[in-house]
């Protein structure tokens, strides 16, 4: 693939770099060791970053049999470079575990969009194990059944997904087309959504790639907007009165948490912490959700700093995104 495809290609004026080296700090001297462009500077920034994640959610795993709780929370709040790595990887367990009955393929399946090197694996399995450590009642699900779908842009990213999965069964692929045309829980990031998604049907195709859907996403409360973010990659913003538009028409529902989504006033944006799909699904994702998040705050009382950790679930609240925006949005659109 041209390294140059997705990076700093579509805005003409941003390039996408990463730099490596020393300062000398008596002499005021910086030296450059190493520095690189495009796609391979996002790369080796990204697998740093998230096989770092991993390596800690191995040693958060020790720490847990042992019974280091307290330890186990210090090590994610100094290590894991996105503090709700953990409330996002019960989401999709949960999303795994709610779609995993009937599944739409001869197994369960569970698809990303950008799955890097689909260190969601090891943190979902983490989770089942705090979750079995903490007494919580939670269905029995075998993440060695599932199939592992990821579609991520870059080749280094996929090559590694699966070496660095072995046991499980990982299926990692360029682009969208040969996916199958549905799959149990669909799962992304919103940068990566932000970083695929060029429209609306582009967006509900994407989302609608699994039975039960769990993403965060940003719109636009103005007009559709293109921009860099830093990583020198165009993002595109849709527009949130055309989404809730489209949505009217769907035959699934969205709802969002909450006290986890917000409007950025000073970006005009609302960010939206979402689940989609079949009514009745969603509903169940929502019951099981509110139960675990409740049960886990009661079994870390005690136990200092976790507020990341739980993301502060203390009393996890979902609504229909229709509602979401009356009550907050009101006035702008
Ligand atoms: C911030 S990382 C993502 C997240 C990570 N999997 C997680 O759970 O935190 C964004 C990922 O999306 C990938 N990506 C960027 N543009 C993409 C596109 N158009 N299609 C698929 N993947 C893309 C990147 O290579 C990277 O692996």
């Amino acid at each position: 693939m041209d390294a140059k495809t997705f990076y700093g290609t579509e805005q003409r004026n941003t390039i996408t770099y990463l730099e490596f080296g020393e300062i000398d700090i008596v002499e005021g001297e910086k030296k450059i060791w190493n520095f690189q462009l495009h796609q391979k500077a996002y790369d080796w920034l990204m697998l740093g970053r998230y096989s770092n994640d991993l390596f800690n959610t191995m040693k958060m795993e020790e720490l847990l049999e042992s019974g280091n709780m307290q330890e186990m929370i210090n090590l994610y709040n100094e290590e894991i470079h996105h503090e709700d790595e953990a409330s996002l990887n019960l989401a999709k367990l949960i999303a795994v575990a709610v779609t995993h009955k009937i599944p739409v393929l001869p197994k369960p399946s569970f698809y990303e969009l950008g799955q890097t090197i689909f260190g969601c694996i090891e943190g979902m399995e983490f989770y089942k194990n705090l979750l079995k450590c903490a007494n919580i009642k939670f269905p029995d699900v075998n993440l060695k059944n599932v199939t592992w779908y990821g579609v991520d842009i870059s080749e280094l990213f996929n090559y590694l997904s699966l070496v660095l999965h072995q046991n499980y069964n990982v299926v990692t692929m360029l682009t969208t087309e040969s996916l199958p045309s549905k799959m149990d829980v669909f799962f992304a990031k919103g940068i990566s959504i932000l970083y695929a998604v060029r429209t609306l049907d582009q967006f509900f195709a994407t989302i609608r790639k699994g039975k039960l859907a769990v993403f965060d996403y940003s719109f636009s409360l103005g007009k559709e907007e293109d921009t860099t973010i830093g990583s020198g990659k165009t993002v595109r913003y849709l527009n949130y009165s055309d989404f809730l538009n489209a949505l009217k028409k769907a035959d699934e529902v969205m709802y969002v948490k909450k006290s986890n989504s917000k409007i950025i006033k000073d970006k005009n944006r609302i960010w939206l912490d979402c689940i989609f799909g079949e009514k009745s699904l969603c509903e169940e994702y929502i019951k099981l959700d509110t139960s675990v998040r409740i049960a886990l705050v009661q079994r870390f009382e005690g136990i200092q700093n976790t507020g990341k950790f739980l993301n502060n679930d203390i009393s996890p609240e979902w609504v229909a995104v229709e509602n979401y925006h009356h009550c907050n949005t009101k006035d702008r659109l």
